[in-house]
């Protein structure tokens, strides 16, 4: 392989969901560098003889770019490994940016990143027809400061789905905000901690219990929280939301549909 950087989305934490392309530059590294608590050491099991697997979670970004640094200098191709997909909350930019300064190409492979595999675990399309069609990415604001454009209650008054990440100690905050741009209490959350891993939990609730259920269920941290009526499985069972895509009388250029009353 070529002596770069790889940056890699490992997924959300079952190792069989990790991109086949990811998988296979991590066995064939030199030098694998893992973000955190949620990339699944499994993946470092069929890495070649010689290999080094390091932990970046007790380094610096100085010292993160410095280890890749010398291992490209040395000929070395190295992967950088992140949880779900490395777009995503990924922090990857400040690495690129360093690592380009000294030279250095870097390649991102996507991965399955945790708001999807947390709306497979829950079993919810995010994107119901007639109910949503939108889905925001977000989180609440904590100690990184939200760009004045993209204040949670902003974002919350579109009232589509809502994918929070990084938000799980800011529940009480998340759901005031939620209320004053005019959701109700009664409005669907679910909750996935640890999406795809063993020890994965799903919380079904509501804005107006999402704080007590998730106290009760012991999630501080490591959890998608998705505030949408798309969750609501009662409401989207009964409401016959369904695409055009596949109604009989919907022509397309692939099927030809029939009258409707034909
Ligand atoms: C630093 S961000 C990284 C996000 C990651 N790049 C992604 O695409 O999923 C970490 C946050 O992502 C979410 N997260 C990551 N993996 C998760 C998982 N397996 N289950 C639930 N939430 C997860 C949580 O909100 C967590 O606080």
């Amino acid at each position: 392989m070529n002596p770069k950087v790889y940056i890699i989305g490992a997924g959300p934490g079952d190792p069989d969901l990790i991109t086949v392309k990811g998988k296979q530059i991590i066995d064939s590294a030199d030098l694998i560098l893992y973000a955190d608590s949620l990339v699944n050491k499994k993946l470092f099991e069929e890495v070649k003889e010689g290999s080094r697997v390091l932990k970046s979670a007790g380094m610096d970004l100085d010292e993160m770019v410095e280890v890749m640094v010398n291992a490209v200098r040395n000929g070395e191709s190295v992967a950088r490994v992140h949880t779900g997909d490395p777009t995503v909350y990924g922090a990857i930019v400040e690495q690129m940016n360093r690592l380009s300064e000294k030279g250095i190409d870097t390649v991102i492979v996507p991965g399955v990143s945790s708001v999807f595999a947390a709306a497979a675990s829950a079993n919810i399309e995010l994107t119901v027809p007639e109910l949503t069609q939108t889905v925001i990415l977000t989180r609440a604001e904590g100690r990184t400061p939200m760009p004045d454009k993209e204040k949670l209650i902003d974002l919350a008054s579109h009232q589509c789905s809502i994918a929070l990440f990084l938000s799980a100690t800011l529940i009480k905050k998340v759901v005031r905000e939620f209320i004053e741009a005019g959701w109700r209490e009664e409005d669907s959350v679910v909750v996935v901690y640890k999406a795809t891993w063993p020890d994965e939990k799903i919380v079904r609730t509501t804005l107006g219990s999402l704080h007590e259920d998730m106290r009760s269920a012991g999630i501080t941290k490591q959890a998608m929280v998705i505030v949408s009526r798309a969750a609501d499985r009662k409401l989207v069972r009964e409401g016959k939301f369904e695409s055009k895509l596949y109604d009989k009388t919907f022509t397309h250029g692939y099927r030809k549909g029939v009258k409707a009353d034909g």
